[in-house]
């Protein structure tokens, strides 16, 4: 198996339960196809989409919806979703570097916090370009390096296992300059905008126990260190100063970056 191989494996293992974050990240999918300006009739397709939740809210305007993620365990919910609301997206379980669609296919493509984790962005983005039509808007959601999310990744790298030699960090993809430069002068038009994602929670230690159960990686994380106490407490106190900055009035705000450009 090559590093991606394996490196991809485990991603679809710690991803395999984030469908009890689908109304966290649920919240932010009206912005994105608002943002893109999807309408009705167009073809549009979310990658690394999870279990929908920007496919169903995009199928809402009418669009024709297709919807692909790494792991199976979300694609699965992501067609419970698509019964559930009586839509006719279909869903496929697709590695964004390497999407199962033709050429020029579709009029939009989005990803919301899904890309970003592709190890190699350069095919990610190839990828996502390919499957675009010239004039087609690429759009999609980033959690920047310098806030909260960019210090949750950060503090996840320093006490997990190092990753494959060249494999990029995700929150590269929320750097407007690194942004620009990935997609270069395959678009035109690349424009930024940002909003916010909160969590509510009673307390800093409050949230930091919901990411515990819920984010993949830190939840891995926590079993591994549970004999190890010390470890353990360093890395809970680490996060727990990390939410302390951003949290206000019982919940914490967590800002993302929107990018939308033209295909030329
Ligand atoms: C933070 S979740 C976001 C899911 C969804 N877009 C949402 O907003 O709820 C990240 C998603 O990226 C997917 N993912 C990770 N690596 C991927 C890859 N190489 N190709 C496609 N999807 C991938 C995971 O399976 C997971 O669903």
């Amino acid at each position: 198996m090559s590093d991606f191989t394996e490196f991809k494996a485990k991603a679809k293992a710690v991803w395999s339960d984030f469908a009890s974050m689908e109304n966290f990240t649920g919240v932010a999918a009206p912005r994105l196809v608002k943002f893109a300006n999807v309408s009705a009739q167009q073809k549009v397709l979310d990658v690394a989409g999870g279990t929908g939740v920007v496919a169903l809210t995009a199928a809402r305007t009418g669009a024709k919806v297709t919807g692909s993620d790494l792991t199976p365990e979300l694609v699965k919910r992501a067609k419970e979703n698509n019964e559930t609301v009586n839509s006719e997206i279909e869903f496929y379980e697709a590695d964004v570097e390497d999407l199962p669609f033709d050429d020029e296919s579709f009029d939009v493509v989005l990803s919301q916090f899904g890309h970003m984790f592709a190890p190699r962005p350069d095919i990610a983005v190839q990828e996502m370009l390919r499957v675009l039509r010239p004039g087609g808007t690429i759009a999609f959601s980033t959690w920047p390096p310098e806030l909260f999310m960019g210090s949750f990744f950060k503090i996840n790298g320093k006490y997990g296992p190092p990753p494959p030699e060249g494999v990029q960090s995700p929150v590269l993809w929320g750097n407007v300059d690194i942004i620009s430069e990935r997609l270069g002068s395959h678009v035109s038009e690349i424009t930024f905008d940002r909003d916010k994602l909160v969590m509510p929670g009673l307390s800093v230690q409050h949230v930091r126990s919901v990411f515990e159960t819920t984010a993949g990686p830190l939840k891995k994380m926590v079993q591994a260190f549970a004999s190890d106490p010390e470890k353990l407490t360093n890395l809970r106190n680490e996060i727990d100063d990390a939410i302390f900055n951003y949290f206000e009035d019982n919940f914490l705000r967590m800002d993302y970056l929107m990018t939308r450009a033209k295909k030329v």
